[in-house]
């Protein structure tokens, strides 16, 4: 989910599936916008008004109430209040983060581009913030997101648990398995 505020003040939370990770020095993240010529989109609003926003994953327990911050509110009309999430805000970031997930992201608004094909737009952001808890994060420093009770989402409306199946090191042609 991603979390905005607009210039008075007034917050801002929608679910948002199509984020990827673009590289890591710098550190940034993009998701796909669609397109925004006839409806309004609050959250990009906001990003240009403000230049940072929050990505927090969704909780297991919150997946319903997740669902229901892609509706149409007014841009008055806070998701996080109507959905029953809480707003909580770190100091000197505009942006609202989602107290209920556990996995969250701050970022600065970096660069949009456009994508003509289908008039969607490629947001970029640059991690600010990163906030784990110790909990999820295993010793060789990778974040367990079955711990973290995340959720995984396919299409617009289909929810799922994650599980940690395997891990494998760095993929060497001259160190494949045996069984290749
Ligand atoms: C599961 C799910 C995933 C979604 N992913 C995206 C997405 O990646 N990009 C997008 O522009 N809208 C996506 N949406 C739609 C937005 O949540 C919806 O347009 C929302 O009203 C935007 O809110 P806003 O106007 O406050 O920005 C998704 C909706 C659902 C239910």
């Amino acid at each position: 989910m991603i979390g905005t505020a607009n210039e008075k003040g007034e917050n801002n939370l929608a679910i948002f599936s199509s984020v990827v990770h673009l590289g890591s020095k710098p550190p940034l993240i993009g998701f796909i916008l669609r397109p925004y010529s006839d409806v309004r989109r609050h959250t990009w609003e906001n990003i240009e008004a403000n230049g940072v926003y929050t990505i927090n994953h969704v909780h297991q327990s919150n997946i319903e109430q997740a669902h229901y911050t892609s509706a149409k509110f007014e841009a008055d009309e806070s998701e996080f209040s109507h959905c029953h999430f809480t707003p909580e805000y770190i100091y000197g970031f505009k942006a609202p983060f989602v107290l209920e997930s556990k996995i969250k992201i701050g970022l600065s608004f970096h660069s949009a581009i456009p994508i003509p094909a289908n008039n969607t737009t490629l947001v970029i952001g640059k991690i600010e913030h990163l906030i784990v808890p110790d909990e999820v994060v295993q010793e060789n420093g990778q974040i367990n997101l079955a711990e973290a009770g995340g959720t995984g989402i396919s299409g617009l409306n289909c929810y799922y648990d994650l599980s940690y199946k395997e891990e494998f090191p760095y993929a060497r042609k001259s160190e494949l398995p045996e069984f290749l």
